[in-house]
């Protein structure tokens, strides 16, 4: 076969892990990727199902598909990830210009069902929950990013069933991979020029695998030489055990930003969102851990207009806010989620949702601005990822993720290297390297 496939990614970083490993497999059959559709004789959806409209989105996507193609030849159309595995069967029914559906736990699967498609020309989907065998498959495939940070899956789906989460449902039980199958996998994007790992679960640091758990992992992970950086994503507040914690002592990999989704500060709304811990609990770990290191910050996800969130709900969480000066954090409003317990519930009027979310952002902005500002005239060791897009600038990113705009030629691209900053915007910092390596870093 000699194919092109075309890859359109949404939802989380998981997602983006996928969907390479999902090209590193079809080009065992032949495929190549391309980014211009038009070119593409496979089209892959890989799907988010986490708010609003999510499955709408994915047909009107096939919809702008078909007008392209409509004079051109059918390319093979495959529908995969969390809407995949909500809709399964439903969505060869709706359209049928969908040829194969696959779930997130079924990726090995793909090629056969390519395959066998191409012979028989049968429909057909794949939603079973099978992540040993999953794994197992891409743990035969090196995984060759090759990228300066790469995305690594350690564990996947969730037994939390938070009231407001379909991730339960679409990426279905807790499984952590064997450490091993971790480590070779490390080793070998170390080997195509990864210098930073991003440690990625639905609920990573609930990673358990025989005897061991998150800690032991980075402890093992820290232990080779070609990885400068590590960063695990996204935790969960009642799986920050101690163990955990205290690696934050000696780890001089470990990145000092920690995103630990809160979602409300009020303990009335976590306990109705099912969260399973309180405001109070949360602080203990923020404290705990700017007691090891000052230098370290949160980022964090909210909910916004929970059902049976108040004014006072939402003033606590703003309070939060200013207490913790989270950074780089996200804000959602509520988004009633099929076969979930708060779809059920009463919702509150989106125009006051829209209001709290607006003042949440403000919040989350000021304190990105005060951060970022803070940083003018300070040298920052910033990890180089690449070139801008238009290849005039290198980009990189801080130790708190910060992206940085700096000069500089290729050679820098995997360095880490001093930078000076000098600008900032709520987003983004601009600095030049130093060479003067008498300059302290920040
Ligand atoms: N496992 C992570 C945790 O426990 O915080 C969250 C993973 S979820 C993929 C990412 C974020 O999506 C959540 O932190 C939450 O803020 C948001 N989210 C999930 N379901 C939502 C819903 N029904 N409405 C609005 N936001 C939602
Ligand atoms: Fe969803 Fe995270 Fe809750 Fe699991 S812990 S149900 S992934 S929000
Ligand atoms: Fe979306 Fe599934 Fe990730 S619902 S956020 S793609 S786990």
């Amino acid at each position: 076969m000699n194919q092109k496939i075309f890859i359109k990614t949404f939802g989380c970083q998981m997602n983006e892990y996928d969907s390479n490993r999902i090209f590193d497999t079809v080009k065992k059959i032949g495929f190549e990727k391309t980014e211009n559709y038009e070119d593409a004789n496979c089209y892959l959806l890989n799907t988010c199902h986490i708010r609003d409209k999510a499955k709408e989105k994915v047909y009107h996507e096939i919809g702008r598909v078909k007008k392209i193609f409509r004079f051109k030849t059918k390319p093979l159309v495959i529908i995969a990830g969390c809407v995949a595995q909500a809709e399964n069967q439903e969505m060869l029914k709706r359209e049928p210009y969908i040829d194969l559906v696959i779930g997130p736990q079924a990726y090995h699967k793909i090629n056969e069902m390519i395959l066998s498609y191409s012979k028989k020309k049968e429909k057909n989907e794949e939603t079973e929950f099978d992540s040993i065998s999953k794994f197992e498959y891409l743990d035969e495939i090196k995984n060759e990013s090759g990228k300066v940070s790469s995305f690594l899956t350690i564990q996947e789906g969730c037994d939390k069933f938070c009231h407001f989460c379909v991730v339960p449902f679409t990426r279905g039980p807790e499984y952590s991979r064997p450490i091993k199958q971790i480590l070779d996998e490390v080793k070998s994007l170390v080997d195509h020029g990864t210098k930073e790992i991003i440690l990625l679960g639905q609920n990573v640091n609930a990673y358990r695998h025989e005897k061991y758990k998150l800690s032991n992992l980075l402890s093992e992970i820290e232990k080779l030489s070609g990885v400068k950086r590590i960063r695990y994503t996204t935790s969960h507040p009642k799986d920050m055990t101690e163990d955990l914690i205290e690696i934050y002592k000696h780890s001089k990999k470990l990145m000092p930003l920690i995103h630990l989704p809160v979602q409300s500060g009020s303990n009335k709304i976590l306990d109705l969102m099912n969260r399973k811990h309180t405001i109070e609990e949360y602080l203990d770990i923020f404290f705990k851990l700017k007691e090891i290191n000052p230098n370290i910050e949160f980022s964090s996800d909210f909910i916004i207009g929970y059902p049976g969130e108040t004014e006072e709900d939402f003033e606590e969480t703003i309070n939060l806010i200013k207490k913790i000066k989270f950074i780089n954090s996200y804000s959602f409003i509520f988004s009633p989620r099929p076969g979930t317990i708060a779809a059920k519930l009463e919702f509150i009027e989106k125009k006051i949702s829209v209001v709290r979310l607006e003042k949440i952002q403000n919040q989350l902005f000021q304190n990105q601005i005060i951060m970022n500002k803070s940083l003018e005239n300070k040298t920052l060791n910033i990890l180089v990822e690449n070139f801008t897009e238009d290849k005039k600038k290198l980009f990189g990113r801080s130790e708190h993720m910060t992206p940085v705009i700096l000069s500089g030629k290729e050679d820098y691209i995997g360095k880490i290297v001093p930078v000076k900053i000098n600008k900032s915007n709520s987003r983004t910092l601009f600095g030049e390297i130093i060479n003067n390596s008498d300059q302290k870093v920040a």
